[in-house]
């Protein structure tokens, strides 16, 4: 599903950016280039990033 609509960006992405390596919000951020227009996403990316960092 899309996650940021301004980039559009999905939760795979999201995810697959964890399993490469990104290990806080704000990496997540500069590797995909996520929450930097509206910021609408941020919320539900924040949510995201911490439940794929648990699962790794
Ligand atoms: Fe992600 Fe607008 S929806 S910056």
């Amino acid at each position: 599903m899309y996650v940021c609509l301004c980039k559009g960006i999905t939760d795979s992405q999201i995810r697959s950016a964890v399993e490469g390596g990104a290990q806080s919000l704000r990496e997540v951020r500069e590797n995909l280039d996520i929450m930097t227009q509206c910021g609408k996403c941020a919320g539900l990316t924040k949510d995201l990033v911490n439940g794929f960092l648990s699962d790794i």
